[in-house]
């Protein structure tokens, strides 16, 4: 049984087709990315796939249950979380409150909008607490734990998104461009937190635009080009493939598709 199954999936907006009839599966344990161009329907196939948006047709299985239409609060309760692509982090509150935001989320996400009000999820229990401190370690930030989000610089925020996005003990993590504006020293920490989250059994849907980070992690790999699934396949696959070359890697990115570590 695939993890995340999804069906002829359909976006317009308007007139634009955003997402057209796109399917593919996703096996537990692995990581997958989608990557494309600018406009590909990346982030539009994600927001459909975690229920932001209901789609214009087709159909999203997840965890053998038909889940198309389904919120993203009742998504994230049977185990599928995301960041985005632009960040969604509270910036009134610290890095650890962020966190433990999230692991209030696993128990009841209907609830968010009266705890963000509550005290108490400012002093927290104590066990909430605890794991928030450790998931913070987790993605590196010890140094930021009471820091005021506000204040936190760009490349501890994509990390303090990630942090609160495990602290929903997801068993699919969806992470839209997480090394969008990063350093490359930035950009292989978020590399090698990919890799770990993976290696503890969370699987991970990847959007990225980055060519090095994607080929380096993935497992597996679905090219976008105008809103249709141009290719699948491993990164050797994928990197081969006429028409992706055509469509999205140009002869930079090709280069650069070859592997950072050589
Ligand atoms: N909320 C929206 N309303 C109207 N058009 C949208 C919306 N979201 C995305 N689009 C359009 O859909 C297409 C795909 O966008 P997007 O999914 O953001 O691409 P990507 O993430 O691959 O860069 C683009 O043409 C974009 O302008
Ligand atoms: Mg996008």
């Amino acid at each position: 049984m695939s993890m995340l199954s999804v069906d002829r999936l359909r976006k317009e907006f308007g007139g634009v087709q955003a997402v057209v009839e796109v399917s593919f599966a996703i096996e537990a344990g692995r990581i997958h990315s989608i990557i494309g161009p600018n406009g590909a329907g990346k982030t539009t196939l994600f927001n459909l796939v975690n229920g932001l948006y209901a789609p214009s047709g087709g159909r999203v299985s997840f965890l053998g249950c038909d889940v198309t239409g389904l919120r993203p609060y009742e998504l994230a309760a049977r185990g599928m979380a995301r960041t985005f692509q632009n960040l969604q982090v509270f910036f009134n509150m610290s890095a650890l409150e962020n966190v433990m935001v999230g692991c209030h989320l696993k128990s009841d996400t209907r609830l968010l909008p009266s705890m963000l009000g509550w005290p108490s999820i400012a002093r927290g229990d104590r066990a909430t607490r605890a794991r928030a401190v450790e998931l913070l370690h987790e993605v590196g930030l010890d140094a930021w734990v009471d820091a005021d989000a506000a204040a936190m610089p760009y490349g501890a925020l994509k990390r303090l998104e990630i942090a609160r996005a495990l602290a929903a003990e997801p068993k699919l993590l969806l992470l839209d461009e997480p090394a969008a504006g990063l350093n490359p020293t930035e950009t292989r920490e978020i590399d090698r937190l990919i890799q770990r989250v993976a290696a503890a059994g969370v699987t991970v849907l990847l959007v990225e635009h980055d060519m090095r980070l994607v080929m380096d992690v993935s497992d597996r790999i679905i090219v976008l080009n105008f809103g249709r699934k141009l290719a699948e396949g491993t990164a050797q696959e994928v990197r081969r493939n006429p028409e992706v070359i055509a469509a999205y890697l140009g002869t930079a990115a090709a280069q650069g598709a070859g592997s950072r570590h050589a």
